[in-house]
């Protein structure tokens, strides 16, 4: 039977995000810069990765706990090895509704259909710029626009639910705010503004660098006439609206401006089995060392129950110029976002 947990706050326990790798073949200069993931950088070693059949197991007790969404992220998940495999094995599992991917697309093309045929149902795709240099000079890795874009159409096509997320920095691409909702409203894919977040410790973030949703709004209500959309769910992340007479739907990310941890109902497991409460944590309870170890699925069970119970997380309503700074926080790209 479902039995919802709760936490300090009363928030139940209902999506799962789960990271599988915290590499990424891109080296975007607000997540991953080359100065510090270089040639030098540690990533996680393979034995240090939680196995498929830790995943499943995992999962299985999440969704008995009542977890219903599942989101696979990364890094780059698709750099994943046999990621199909994976998604396969949990698509399948009893009480799971919705299970997504986040991904920058640039392997999704040649990938789309199999993640279909595997039970994927949705994926967001990260991209910043519609314009080739902007785009570029953030993913610091060559990467064009063109072969994303062919990723989203073909993602379409096979049947995927695709949405877009483009996080906005000031100077970095607020000039393609415009650009981009005009791209994406004419080619009815669902755009998603997200205000820059202080995660991790190395990405630069500064207040100063935030657009804000008003300002984002401001600027499209000058081009289009957009009218509300009601959350799908309870604890839904993106405020959202709609093209006046489309069908065609654009979002706000708003965790500095508006923020929502009151309705946080997120879970997230890092690529090595660590178990976070919040995307700003410092700190993660050692799941894999738990399975490893050989405790019973009752016991993981319980860890977990009280991992939760005891969750008082809010940082975002929290946030301040001094917690943004010095906090210590786990790295975007290690986390999954
Ligand atoms: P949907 O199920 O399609 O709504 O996905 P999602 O928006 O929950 O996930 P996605 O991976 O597309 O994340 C979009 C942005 O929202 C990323 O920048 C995430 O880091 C951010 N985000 C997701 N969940 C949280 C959260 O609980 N807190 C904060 N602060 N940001 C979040
Ligand atoms: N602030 C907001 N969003 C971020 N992402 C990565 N770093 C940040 C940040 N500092 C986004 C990615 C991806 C999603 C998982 O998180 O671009 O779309
Ligand atoms: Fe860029 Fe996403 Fe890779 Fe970070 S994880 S470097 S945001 S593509
Ligand atoms: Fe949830 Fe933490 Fe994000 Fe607040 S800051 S919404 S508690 S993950």
């Amino acid at each position: 039977q479902q039995s919802v947990i709760t936490d300090k706050f009363g928030r139940a326990l209902q999506d799962l995000r789960i990271s599988v790798t915290d590499r990424c073949n891109f080296r975007c200069r607000y997540c991953m810069p080359r100065e510090i993931f270089g040639k030098d950088f540690t990533f996680l070693p393979k034995e240090h990765l939680l196995s498929f059949e830790e995943i499943e197991r995992l999962t299985k007790v999440f969704l008995n706990l009542g977890v219903r969404k599942i989101r696979l992220t990364g890094g780059e998940p698709l750099l994943r090895r046999d990621i199909t495999t994976l998604i396969e094995r949990l698509s399948h599992l009893q009480g799971l509704q919705d299970i997504g991917l986040t991904t920058n697309a640039v392997l999704l093309g040649k990938m789309a259909e199999d993640l279909k045929k595997a039970g994927l149902k949705r994926v967001n795709v990260s991209l910043d710029a519609i314009d080739d240099d902007t785009f570029m000079q953030i993913n610091d890795s060559k990467v064009r626009t063109q072969p994303v874009i062919d990723s989203i159409i073909k993602a379409k096509e096979t049947g995927l639910g695709v949405k877009v997320n483009m996080v906005v920095k000031k100077g970095m691409n607020d000039h393609q705010v415009i650009p981009m909702a005009k791209f994406f409203k004419e080619l009815g894919v669902t755009l998603r503004f997200i205000e820059f977040m202080d995660v991790g410790q190395t990405n630069g973030w500064d207040f100063q660098y935030v657009v804000t949703k008003k300002e984002m709004y401001d600027q499209l209500s000058e081009q289009f006439e957009l009218e509300p959309v009601d959350p799908a769910y309870f604890g839904e992340v993106a405020k959202r609206y709609r093209y006046k007479g489309t069908s065609t739907e654009v979002g706000f990310i708003t965790s500095v401006s508006e923020s929502f941890c009151s309705s946080c109902t997120r879970a997230r497991i890092a690529a090595d089995g660590h178990f976070f409460t919040c995307l700003f944590a410092g700190e993660g309870l050692n799941l894999k060392d738990i399975l490893r170890g050989g405790a019973t699925d009752e016991e993981v069970r319980d860890t977990i129950v009280s991992r939760w119970k005891y969750r008082d997380d809010r940082y975002s309503d929290e946030r301040t110029e001094e917690s943004a700074r010095n906090r210590k926080k786990i790295e975007m790209s290690y986390i999954g976002g």
